[in-house]
């Protein structure tokens, strides 16, 4: 059924226009049971969504659109292992990546279990042998440095996780992650390390993305400046990818390589092999923690009833606000110095997902999509960005994520950073009102001339929603529970929007656009082949360069 069609959505329709301006003020008077009626656990997650400007009708027309839109069915397409990414022909199986039950999951009639093990197998050795120092270089030494040469979904997935589980990590092992084409990417990586105990991993599920191929090159000739011999070469760069054939091609011997499917979206896919970075700093037995926690928020999204069901009720905030509302954004605030790179991964694996404009019969969508994903961690984007937040014209829901502990836990820090994360939210409901500015500034002996200049400046609106995610602590199987908590709401608002959440032809353009300009710009002769402006740029560019 076409989204807007679906008699859920006239009644969301409806229904909105009804609560558009209530205060959540008003809400949590008139409802005493707010907080237990809109929050509940999944797995390590505890998540309160009463900040939200809902009342429990909108709840019922949201679950209701969902069922219109056929989302239990969807859910068990995905984890059966239907071809629902259609425009690529292929099914959508992370979850068997991560599939600790080890129950059948089959592609094509065959169960790829056995090939998961089997990867898993492999890293275990691999990871084992790092780590205990026997994997040795060409001079017989231990490796010390480990770096990833990838680029988004090959980049940062295993760069967010290693980096969030650092206090997990062995302290003589570092991983470095290299993704851009601007060559100072890789050269300040490579400055300072040791190629006789250094190890590359070239991940890349195509093998063919010119950024991470450059780089990888440019690796290779950098290592093999010391050791001298393409002998040394598989000691040294193992290669992660779907492809054995552009693998071998491109000098590593497939006896180094670990495997993944084509079944696995690049943006999905830290749990496979992709994942051999984070394997390498925490150990095999905490990645599998990792894969373990994610597993169980995957049992719940599967089993849970659409009313208790965590990635959909997040999912359904989100279209709500999206599609009625017409929030444009959404704010992902880890509260978590060692999330920081969590906002940038899931800007990947959302707008990556659902920034599309084609409903799955090949219609252009009479609705948004996909929002603006951004963030950062509390308290630096207190101090950044809540400004606007807080009193700028536009509505912008946010996710608070915070952990009860820490690695390295400092309880009287600790303590501060979450009063901050409850004194944000708190805030964004409240606001203040001018009649509690002049309250305050009264007792504070302000004179009347001066209340009246600042009462508009000083006065918060309120009534801006978030959701506050709760975790008891920072280890690999609550991260693993949160990241696959936010892959499940991804495809739920891809299923609302009826929309391929798992293909990416938006990023091609451009890429076939950069490899037919690149030879443009080698010498000083003009261009007229593009646009003015392209035109333009090329040419003043050619100038400031041959000057
Ligand atoms: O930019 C598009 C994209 O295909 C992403 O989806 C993917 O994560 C990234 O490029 C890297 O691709 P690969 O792993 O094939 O190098």
């Amino acid at each position: 059924m076409h989204t807007t069609q679906a008699p859920g959505w006239a009644k969301l329709a409806d229904h909105f226009s009804k609560i558009k301006n209530t205060h959540m003020r008003e809400m949590f008077v008139a409802d005493p049971e707010r907080f237990s009626r809109f929050s509940l656990q999944a797995g390590p997650v505890f998540l309160d969504y009463s900040k939200n400007r809902i009342q429990q009708e909108t709840m019922d027309y949201l679950f209701a659109l969902a069922r219109e839109m056929h989302l239990q069915e969807k859910i068990e397409s995905m984890f059966s292992g239907a071809k629902i990414n259609t425009t690529e022909n292929r099914s959508v199986l992370h979850t068997a990546l991560r599939n600790r039950s080890n129950r059948p999951a089959m592609v094509d009639g065959r169960d790829v279990m056995p090939d998961v093990n089997t990867v898993l197998d492999r890293m275990k050795d691999f990871v084992n042998r790092v780590r205990e120092g026997t994997w040795l270089g060409w001079t017989n030494e231990p490796v010390k440095d480990v770096v990833n040469i990838g680029i988004g979904g090959s980049d940062l997935g295993p760069k967010m996780v290693t980096r969030g589980l650092k206090a997990f990590a062995r302290p003589d092992l570092k991983s470095y992650f290299v993704s851009n084409v601007d060559p100072a990417h890789l050269e300040n990586t490579l400055a300072g390390l040791d190629p006789r105990r250094t190890l590359f991993i070239i991940a890349s599920k195509t093998f063919t993305t010119q950024e991470t191929m450059f780089n990888a090159t440019r690796a290779k000739e950098w290592f093999l400046q010391s050791a001298g011999s393409q002998d040394h070469i598989p000691r040294h760069f193992v290669a992660v990818s779907t492809s054995t054939d552009k693998v071998r091609a491109f000098g590593i011997d497939p006896k180094n390589m670990f495997g993944f499917w084509d079944w696995v979206g690049g943006r999905f896919s830290l749990w496979s092999a992709i994942g051999l970075p984070i394997a390498l700093s925490i150990g095999m037995h905490r990645f599998e923690q990792l894969l373990q926690g994610a597993h169980e928020m995957d049992e719940h999204f599967r089993n849970a009833p659409l009313e208790k069901n965590m990635p959909v009720i997040l999912a359904l905030l989100g279209i709500w606000y999206t599609n009625f509302f017409q929030t444009e954004s959404q704010a992902l605030l880890p509260y978590s110095q060692y999330l920081e790179d969590f906002p940038a991964y899931m800007q990947q694996a959302e707008m990556e997902s659902n920034g599309k404009r084609i409903t799955l019969q090949g219609l252009k969508v009479d609705y948004a999509t996909g929002p603006v994903i951004w963030g950062a961690p509390g308290t630096n984007g207190q101090h950044a960005f809540y400004q606007l937040l807080h009193q700028g014209t536009r509505m912008i829901p946010c996710d608070f994520i915070i952990f009860a502990r820490q690695p390295d836990h400092d309880p009287g820090q600790h303590r501060l950073l979450l009063a901050n994360f409850l004194a944000q939210t708190e805030a964004l409901m409240l606001g203040k009102t001018i009649d509690e500015v002049r309250e305050e500034m009264q007792s504070q002996g302000k004179s009347e001339e001066e209340l009246q200049k600042l009462l508009p400046h000083r006065t918060f609106p309120g009534n801006r929603p978030s959701n506050s995610l709760l975790l008891p602590e920072l280890e690999p199987a609550t991260l693993g529970a949160l990241i696959a908590l936010y892959e499940h709401k991804i495809f739920v608002q891809g299923v609302i929007w009826d929309i391929n959440s798992f293909d990416q032809w938006g990023v091609e353009l451009g890429k076939a656009l950069a490899k037919s300009i690149e030879p443009e710009l080698e010498d000083d002769t003009p261009v007229r082949n593009h646009d003015v402006s392209t035109n333009g740029l090329i040419n003043t560019w050619k100038k400031m360069y041959w000057k």
